[in-house]
């Protein structure tokens, strides 16, 4: 019944974010100096996950290196007597066992899900998309997984409140109200106009899936944008099994844009007493010299 597995999307083209991502995945661009992919891994590690499993393309080893050992690197430091960043780039090398798998051809993240089958095998799993991170004490997978848990084992998928008005940027669920922070999912709309949208509960990148979900995926036509939907697949599980939609607690980041790239740098360097009064001290001056003023 326990969660082990989380595969990790990471082969999307990350339109959004080029150039940088004209050589380099959208996931390793740092946030201030820890790439976001690693915040991802963190939360899945923190939920008790063995082994993640990427979906890559071509060009994005660098993520799997990152949660490598790097002797050279380690060695170098103990010369120079750094054992601080010795510690961490230890602690980064031993964080999870990492596999991956290479989606050739990106027709969608349904797809990427499904090029992880064979590494998944008969158990539940969880997915966490690379490029939204949460903050939260209880990580956002880990409340799923206790869902999960309670309602015997059943698919569930993550929610959040969005405004009325941004319902057409997002996958929307429909279903039974169960509790003030659960409902039993009956179907998920894909982008409705905001008078059409069932609810506006979104669903932001965390889910725990049954195995029957990749049974689903190969026989789904392709969907919206002509790629194979993960929405869809959701959409057919919830016909024939229970699958559950939760609102979990935590701060949720949308780095795959710009400006939820943004949000997270201001509220993370906010956050950390290292950087702290050093950004706002910055951020002040900068506003003056550019003849800002709030
Ligand atoms: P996005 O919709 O954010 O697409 O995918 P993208 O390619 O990363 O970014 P844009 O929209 O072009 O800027 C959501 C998640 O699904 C993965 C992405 O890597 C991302 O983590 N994905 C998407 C795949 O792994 N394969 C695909 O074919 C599509």
């Amino acid at each position: 019944m326990r969660i082990r597995k989380a595969i990790i999307p990471i082969a999307g083209k990350g339109t959004r974010f080029l150039p940088a991502t004209k050589e380099i995945a959208k996931e390793i661009i740092p946030i201030i100096n820890v790439p976001m992919i690693h915040y991802i891994v963190q939360e899945a590690c923190e939920a008790g996950i063995e082994q993640v499993i990427f979906v890559t393309a071509s060009g994005k080893f660098a993520v799997e290196d990152y949660f490598d050992r790097n002797q050279e690197l380690e060695a170098f430091l103990e010369r120079n007597n750094k054992m601080k960043e010795l510690e961490l780039i230890r602690s980064i090398g031993s964080m999870v066992n990492v596999t991956s798998v290479r989606q050739k051809e990106q027709l969608g993240l349904g797809h990427a899900v499904l090029c992880a089958k064979s590494m998944i095998g008969h158990e539940a799993f969880a997915v966490l998309l690379g490029d939204d991170i949460v903050i939260n004490k209880k990580p956002a997978i880990q409340q799923l997984m206790d869902v999960s848990l309670s309602q015997g084992g059943a698919s569930v998928i993550g929610v959040m409140e969005v405004p009325r008005s941004e319902t057409n940027k997002y996958g929307i669920v429909r279903g039974d109200i169960i509790n003030e922070k659960t409902l039993k999912m009956t179907g998920m709309v894909e982008k409705p106009k905001p008078e059409d949208a069932p609810t506006n509960l979104a669903t932001p990148g965390r889910y725990i899936l049954t195995p029957e979900i990749f049974d689903i995926l190969e026989n789904i036509p392709r969907g919206a944008g002509n790629e194979y939907q993960l929405t869809d697949a959701i959409n057919v599980l919830c016909q024939n099994r229970n699958v559950f939609a939760y609102q979990f607690e935590g701060e949720r980041y949308d780095t795959g844009n710009v400006h939820g790239y943004l949000d997270a740098t201001i509220d993370f360097a906010l956050k950390d007493p290292q950087t702290r009064d050093m950004f706002i001290a910055s951020l002040k001056k900068r506003l003056t010299k550019n003849g800002i003023t709030l």
